[in-house]
């Protein structure tokens, strides 16, 4: 096939304007991949007379991405616009309707709505892919959907947004607390227009709302990934967690066991000396693990318009060349709901009290433990001039559930002066 790929691209924001720039510098190793032109034939974006250091005067204009994803001159619909609602979402529904494949970097919208979209493409004939909606210029949708087809996986880890990896490393190597850090992240521009969306979690469990359902199989549920954002993370812990030989990240972690399938994003403990625990700055990293392959470790940059306009471009070379892949893996129509989980796999939980320092307070505390069944790992004291003295414990591996009945021993026990930090340690 020689004609060439028509793209149509909604949305000239960073990712828009780095996709512009691919197309236009690389035309003729696109051509040679795919083995025929990619073109772009018509933008639409929010303002047209704005100097973005691209050159889009040869491309025809729609103010309406709707209006462009119906154009006869358009194959393939590129939406950069974001936002889970609203005219991205209407422009893809409206490519879809005519039966033309999509490309997105939509996260927002692929978690709650993915599902839908995938169906409808599918009945339409068309494809919906979205490489640069998880991770950025890692190509882990691609490494799930297509390296890791012939295995079952056991487990997808992650590091997936860069700003609250910033602020944790950030937080610990300066020393600095969180709100420190979060003005530095925002001064720089690293957070959403909505902070929420970073530092709640919630981005990052909209991509491991995506990952999840390629990697089980099971409808997008963004309601069932359990968030929790970096906001309560002190710089306390970070410290006393480098001391014990964590680092805290804000991790993402599915898996399906007996109990059915855990979906969450939160802070957890992981080895310092660990790949994970080596995360530094703003880079991402994915860990996959099959029963095939092992485990697979995937690291990079997982925002920017290169990294991010390099992952639209896969999806877009892939349909230049004719490889049409459902969305996620399998037929929309056959995924099926996921069982939740009753409960989270066990797992070792780092606490960190501030102990009333008086006679038997320390043996109360472990007496709160030993009720709920639970076995100390290693436990330290820290000197202190004040009248409580801060303590952690590592445990060993124990449920959620009794965890929750030892904070609650230790809470009645007047011992404990506020209340105990508990943090998941995850094995990796
Ligand atoms: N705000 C995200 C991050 C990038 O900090 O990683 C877009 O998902």
């Amino acid at each position: 096939m020689t004609e060439p790929l028509r793209l149509g691209i909604a949305g000239l924001g960073t990712v828009g304007t780095g996709v512009v720039r691919i197309v236009q510098r690389h035309a003729q190793i696109l051509e040679r991949r795919a083995g025929r032109p990619v073109e772009i034939t018509a933008v639409s974006a929010r303002t047209r007379d704005k100097d973005r250091g691209i050159r889009i005067a040869s491309y025809a204009w729609e103010d309406d991405p709707v209006a462009l994803a119906r154009r006869d001159d358009v194959d393939v619909l590129v939406e950069l616009m974001g936002g889970s609602d609203g005219p991205a979402k209407a422009a893809v529904e409206a490519a879809i309707a005519a039966g033309k494949d999509v490309v997105t970097a939509n996260k927002a919208m692929l978690a709650v709505h993915g599902q839908a979209l995938a169906e409808a493409a599918e009945a339409n004939g068309a494809v919906l892919r979205f490489e640069a909606a998880v991770a950025g210029g890692i190509p882990v949708v691609k490494a799930l959907t297509e390296g890791l087809a012939g295995n079952e996986v056991m487990r997808v880890m992650g590091v997936m947004n860069g700003t609250c990896n910033y602020i944790l490393t950030r937080m610990e190597s300066a020393g600095l607390t969180y709100e420190e850090v979060f003005a530095e992240a925002k001064a720089l521009g690293y957070l959403e227009a909505d902070p929420t969306l970073d530092v709640g979690g919630i981005d990052a469990g909209h991509k491991l709302a995506l990952l999840t359902a390629i990697a089980f199989g099971t409808r997008v549920d963004f309601d069932a990934v359990a968030i929790e954002g970096i906001e309560r993370v002190s710089i306390d812990d970070i410290r006393q967690a480098a001391d014990m030989g964590f680092r805290i990240k804000l991790l993402g972690v599915a898996q399906m066991t007996g109990r059915g399938l855990e979906c969450r994003m939160s802070p957890c403990l992981v080895p310092a000396g660990s790949s994970l625990g080596q995360l530094e700055a703003a880079t991402n990293m994915v860990v996959l693990e099959g029963d095939a392959a092992g485990q697979i470790v995937l690291q990079g940059a997982g925002a920017g318009e290169g990294p991010t306009a390099s992952a639209v471009m896969s999806d877009v070379l892939d349909l230049a060349r004719g490889t049409r892949l459902s969305t996620f893996g399998q037929p929309a129509a056959s995924m099926e709901a996921a069982p939740a989980a009753s409960a989270s796999a066990p797992a070792p939980y780092y606490l960190r009290l501030a102990l009333v320092d008086k006679p038997g307070a320390l043996a109360r505390i472990a007496t709160a433990l030993g009720d709920a069944g639970i076995s100390i790992d290693r436990m330290r004291q820290y000197g202190h001039a004040e009248a409580v003295a801060p303590v952690l414990i590592v445990t060993h591996r124990t449920s959620r559930a009794a965890l929750d009945q030892a904070v609650a021993g230790m809470d009645a026990t007047g011992v404990v002066s506020g209340s105990p930090v508990a943090l998941r340690i995850e094995e990796v």
